[in-house]
């Protein structure tokens, strides 16, 4: 038994407030916590074991990125300089670059060299406070590659102090070597690719990218009532340069999330709301692609969707390890709260990926904990290129 004393502890017990409590003590059990609150409520029973003497620095839950294409080969700092230039996303992916020119990197990569690279990338959330990781597939397009990433995404979960989470995200683009069949990719390779990674006991979620420039509905819901029949929870990237239907597929299907959402609309957030499903909201590609639409964040309020946030590390339109900076920018970007971008990396991440017992201080949760020197919570959001993190717990372990 460890004992965390003196911790000003930010619970988020509950979604309408920070649940501080000023002078906290957290009991940790096995890799669980045991007991939270008040110092002197402590029960008897629990007044055992090594205490750690927090100097009455802030303890929030670790944070959580629900969203990355951390695996990747190559770079795209050339398309970088393109859309300076006055290329669009949209016009650079048409032209054949964009999420195909890091399929050509990635298939050519080998194993070690994409661990090694998405390391340092992870190095840098960790860092910031990260103990739960959300990593897709989606550069291979081709079964040997999709399953590459999907074991190299795995193996970060061995070389690092992280819990991961692997999405099968087959439905990214339509490769080269299908350009115009977009139907046959799907049939051919994505949904055997699949198949195939499930059996390996790869895939814990199945992911789709539903826009003009990848798939339509008809070609996600082939994919996603695939995901059904094998039992795995479904997400969607969704109405990020424009509307054609994602959210509401999303919600038909009970995703656990629907991400980016730019042009969803009021219904689609009824929709979200009344299925459950989390909008994740991604302001480092909203940023990247200087997109003139925010999301519609207060239709996610009105009807009570819940709102997660994440870093969407890509080499494209998010090449962003910040998970602190994914808080600033959605306050500031988007006029969400201080209390939203923390509840966005923290509880509702962590529904976001299905993961019940991650993202609040509360009893019978899993003792992933981060230490700040910090005095209040809004500091976590208020401050740009700042990383106060003082420790971070692990699975109870420091
Ligand atoms: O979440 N939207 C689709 N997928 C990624 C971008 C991938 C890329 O450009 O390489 C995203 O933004
Ligand atoms: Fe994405």
């Amino acid at each position: 038994m460890n004992i965390l004393t003196n911790a000003q502890i930010v619970t988020l017990a509950a979604n309408n407030s920070f649940g501080l409590i000023a002078e906290g003590t957290i009991v940790i059990d096995d890799g669980k916590i045991a007991w939270v609150g008040p110092a002197g409520d402590l029960p008897d029973a629990y007044q055992v074991g090594e205490t750690i003497d927090l100097k009455g620095r802030l303890v929030t839950p670790a944070l959580i990125d629900c969203h990355s294409h951390i695996v990747f080969g190559g770079n795209r700092a050339a398309e970088f300089e393109q859309r300076l230039n006055g290329a669009s996303y949209e016009e650079i992916a048409v032209a054949g670059g964009g999420i195909m020119s890091t399929v050509t990197a990635t298939r050519a990569a080998s194993e070690a060299a994409l661990l090694a690279d998405a390391l340092t990338r992870v190095d840098a959330l960790i860092a910031e406070g990260v103990s739960l990781i959300e990593i897709k597939s989606g550069y291979g397009l081709d079964m040997d590659t999709e399953i590459k990433m999907l074991r190299v995404a795995r193996q970060i979960g061995t070389r690092r102090a992280v819990k991961i989470k692997t999405t099968f995200l087959g439905a990214h683009a339509t490769p080269t070597e299908y350009k115009g069949r977009p139907d046959a990719y799907i049939d051919e390779v994505c949904i055997p690719t699949l198949r195939a990674a499930h059996t390996l006991g790869l895939v814990d979620a199945v992911d789709g990218f539903c826009e003009g420039i990848a798939f339509d509905a008809d070609q996600i819901t082939r994919v996603f009532d695939v995901a059904t029949e094998l039992g795995l929870p479904v997400k969607l990237h969704a109405e990020q340069l424009s509307n054609i239907g994602g959210a509401q597929l999303a919600a038909k299907y009970g995703a656990l999330s629907a991400d980016h959402l730019e042009y969803a609309t009021d219904a689609d957030a009824r929709a979200l709301a009344d299925a459950g499903t989390v909008a994740v909201i991604l302001p480092g590609a909203f940023y990247t692609l200087r997109e003139p639409q925010a999301p519609p964040i207060q239709a996610f309020r009105d009807h009570g969707v819940q709102m997660a946030l994440a870093t969407d590390c890509n080499p494209g339109s998010s090449p962003l390890a910040s998970p602190l900076l994914v808080m600033n920018m959605a306050c500031t970007l988007f006029r969400m709260t201080p209390l939203e971008a923390l509840l966005g990396v923290t509880a509702h991440a962590a529904q976001a990926l299905g993961e019940t017992q991650s993202g609040r201080i509360i009893a019978g949760n899993h003792a992933d904990l981060c230490v700040w020197n910090a005095e209040h919570p809004v500091e976590l959001a208020y401050r740009i290129g700042f990383n106060p993190l003082h420790a971070r717990i692990t699975q109870g372990v420091l």
